[in-house]
């Protein structure tokens, strides 16, 4: 995800902005949304845990950030993702997953499609690689970003078409290319905070009818996920939904591997002593802040990703790789893509060397944003990590 947000090597939130405000019919979706959390709130005793929270602002159905028909993603969203930067992200790519399609991992699924892009891309460029996969398979939560995704898949691939479909959940055993781009980030998460040694956690009650942040005592599960080495005041957040999708990937996966990007780090850097407010981020129309109360369904909210605690669940999947998406792309072949195009061509070169620009560099995106691979059954070592593999220090 990227916006004139910038994302600081250690700390915390960009100084919070002000985005701009909705019109007022835009605002009536996000109080009807606000109604129906007030109710559970108050259904369940004035207190709801923020993954609660916050998959009710992004997954409610018709009200939801990602449920409901506003644009999200792209120039005229809220935020632009690798994909939707520039066409070089997806054919990178395609070169990684045209060396996993094989005889017997004939499929691709992707995990949230968004704007579908990234299907189009890489369908368009296995044809040329001669690499096609027998199906591209979406599992995608939003029916609104389903939509947007078969057509805009028509439009750009009318010929290829007929091979993608829609999954309601993941098959109960298969075998495929599995990618993810920026899904396990918009998991929700549960937010904790550190008190007299000990982790309470942060929720959402209702106060002087406004939203806020109340706390109870973390569950002994929740605890036992936390370090216990953090100073007081320490606050944070908790994915447990990324690993569980990964443990069922380890359950379901016959043969083929599975590529996740998103931005975030390794334990001891999500846990650093100075991230001591953790990384839950809000987008809207470009302005990153950190109010997750503000215009529930409106705005996007996210937290950065643990890899290491994926690579703590991977359920007997082998970790095939970890890398910044620079080495990745580097290592993938994107430069040699981008020379491909003559510098001369200004019109055509300057805007995929802009690009290129963003998704290497280590002030953008290049060394936030990271990729990690699980397999089963891939005995080769992935083009993407031949150079520059950090799995030791998950
Ligand atoms: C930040 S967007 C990224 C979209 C796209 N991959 C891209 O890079 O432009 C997150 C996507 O993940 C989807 N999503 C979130 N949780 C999901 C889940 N558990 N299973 C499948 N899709 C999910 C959202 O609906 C949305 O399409």
């Amino acid at each position: 995800m990227f916006s004139l947000a910038y994302y600081p090597a250690v700390p915390v939130l960009p100084t919070p902005a002000a985005p701009p405000r909705p019109d007022p019919e835009t605002l009536a979706v996000s109080a009807q949304l606000r109604a129906l959390i007030d109710a559970e709130i108050t259904t369940a005793g004035g207190w709801i845990g923020f993954d609660r929270y916050m998959h009710l602002a992004l997954y409610e159905p018709g009200l939801g950030y990602y449920s409901a028909g506003s644009r999200k993603i792209g120039g005229g969203g809220d935020f632009v993702t690798a994909p939707e930067l520039s066409p070089l992200f997806g054919r990178t790519l395609a070169r990684q997953v045209a060396d996993l399609i094989r005889e017997d991992v004939t499929d691709i699924v992707e995990l949230g499609a968004g704007r579908g892009t990234l299907a189009a891309t890489l369908l368009t460029d296995l044809e040329t690689l001669g690499r096609l996969p027998v199906r591209y398979r979406i599992l995608e939560v939003s029916a609104d970003l389903r939509q947007r995704q078969q057509q805009l898949i028509l439009e750009r691939a009318p010929q290829l078409a007929a091979r993608v479909e829609w999954l309601d959940e993941l098959p109960a055993s298969f075998s495929a290319v599995v990618i993810g781009n920026e899904v396990l980030d918009a998991m929700p998460v549960h937010r904790l905070r550190r008190a007299d040694g000990r982790w309470l956690e942060l929720g959402v009650t209702l106060s002087d009818g406004q939203l806020a942040w109340a706390t109870r005592p973390a569950t002994a599960a929740l605890t036992a996920a936390m370090p216990a080495d953090l100073p007081d005041d320490y606050e944070t957040e908790l994915n447990l939904a990324a690993p569980a999708l990964l443990g069922e990937l380890g359950r379901r996966l016959i043969r083929g591997a599975a590529l996740f990007f998103d931005y975030g780090f390794p334990a001891h850097e999500y846990f650093h002593p100075q991230r001591d407010r953790g990384t839950l981020m809000c987008h809207y129309r470009h302005t990153a802040h950190g109010d997750p109360f503000l215009w529930p369904g409106l705005q996007d909210i996210t937290a950065h990703v643990d890899f290491s605690a994926l690579a703590a669940t991977s359920h007997g999947l082998d970790l095939l790789g970890y890398a910044n998406q620079a080495q990745f792309l580097i290592n993938c072949g994107i430069t040699d893509l981008l020379s491909e195009v003559p510098a001369a061509d200004a019109a055509r070169y300057a805007p995929l060397a802009s690009a290129v620009q963003k998704l290497l560099s280590p002030a953008e995106m290049g060394e936030l944003f990271k990729v990690i691979a699980f397999g089963r059954g891939i005995a080769s070592p992935l083009r993407g990590f031949i150079r520059g593999d950090k799995s030791h220090s998950l």
